[in-house]
């Protein structure tokens, strides 16, 4: 989709880090804009920041886990605007930093709800009204590298984006199959420097209860802070959103703004077509 200018692009999330940045991006190709996010508060400064950048911005709180709050934002955004050709469901949470044995049902629920019915919603509100639009149109999903790399200690997260990249794939193909405008884009980077793991913050109350309950091993408190290192020496928001733009002009599918974690994929593959035990990080034979 080459030209931007005057359509309309939805993103939820858009509150903060990877959202808040591609919102951003498009705004400066001249797109209206739809933000969606929980935090009505971090929303609301979003939009205010995009309005003193002199880009009008319509916010709706919107709680992705719901499917007729996601229903509402895409009948808000089609009154406000008409069409829309640009989808982000890109709002995720990491979850809790745990091994598998001591991941809480509750931990497995909050971040499939998030993560992958979220997206779901997203392509059952917007994509029959986009087929009956009939112009070009595009939807991104937010997967990460974790959809092809599994990293110990985060398996609810890992494995929702697994499932993030294998319904992305499907839905690609069935729009290929009807012969429609619409195409599908999988944004997978390795760590960006966002909020995502400000892991106390974002676990709603309920949940923080069961969690303290876990015993924390050493190996556990070393990993999260490994990884609380590694989100702070990444790569900026806006790096990702400039990949982002030039993605969807191209009409890419797989879209992996870490090339250096090609070479992990890689070795992953093979240890899966050779039947080899899965090695952390994944190791190509020599
Ligand atoms: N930061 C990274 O290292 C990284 C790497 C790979 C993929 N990702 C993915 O990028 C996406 C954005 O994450 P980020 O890094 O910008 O994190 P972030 O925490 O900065 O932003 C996520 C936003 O999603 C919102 N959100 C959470 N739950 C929601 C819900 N139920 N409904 C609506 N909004 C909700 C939050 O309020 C927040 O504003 C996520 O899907 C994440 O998994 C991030």
């Amino acid at each position: 989709m080459q030209d931007l200018l005057g359509k309309t692009a939805v993103v939820t999330g858009a509150a903060a880090g990877i959202g808040k940045a591609m919102a951003a991006a498009f705004a400066r190709e001249g797109m209206n804009l739809v933000l969606a996010d929980l935090d009505r508060e971090k929303l609301d400064r979003a939009a205010a920041e995009l309005s003193a950048a002199g880009v009008g911005a319509l916010a709706v709180p919107t709680d992705v886990t719901q499917p007729e709050q996601v229903e509402e934002l895409a009948r808000k955004a089609y009154d406000r605007f008409g069409s829309v050709e640009l989808l982000c469901n890109n709002a995720g949470v990491l979850g809790p930093i745990l091994p598998s044995w001591q991941q809480p049902i509750e931990n497995w629920r909050w971040v499939f709800d998030i993560n992958v019915l979220g997206v779901v919603h997203g392509i059952h509100a917007f994509v029959p009204r986009m087929l009956a639009q009939g112009t070009q149109a595009y939807v991104l999903n937010t997967g990460s590298i974790a959809g092809f790399i599994n990293g110990p200690f985060f398996a609810p997260y890992n494995a929702s984006k697994h499932a993030v990249v294998s319904l992305s794939e499907c839905l690609h193909h069935e729009l290929r199959a009807v012969g429609c405008r619409i195409q599908v884009g999988v944004l997978c980077p390795g760590w960006v420097n966002t909020g995502l793991a400000q892991l106390e913050q974002k676990l709603p109350a309920e949940l923080a209860g069961v969690n303290a309950a876990q015993a924390q091993s050493d190996i556990v408190a070393q990993r999260e802070k490994n990884v609380r290192q590694m989100v702070a020496d990444s790569i900026s928001p806006d790096e990702i959103a400039a990949i982002v733009l030039a993605a969807v002009r191209e009409g890419r599918f797989y879209i992996f703004p870490h090339q250096e974690r090609k070479a992990d994929i890689e070795a992953r593959l093979h240890e899966v077509l050779a039947e080899a035990q899965p090695s952390f990080p994944p190791k190509k034979p020599v």
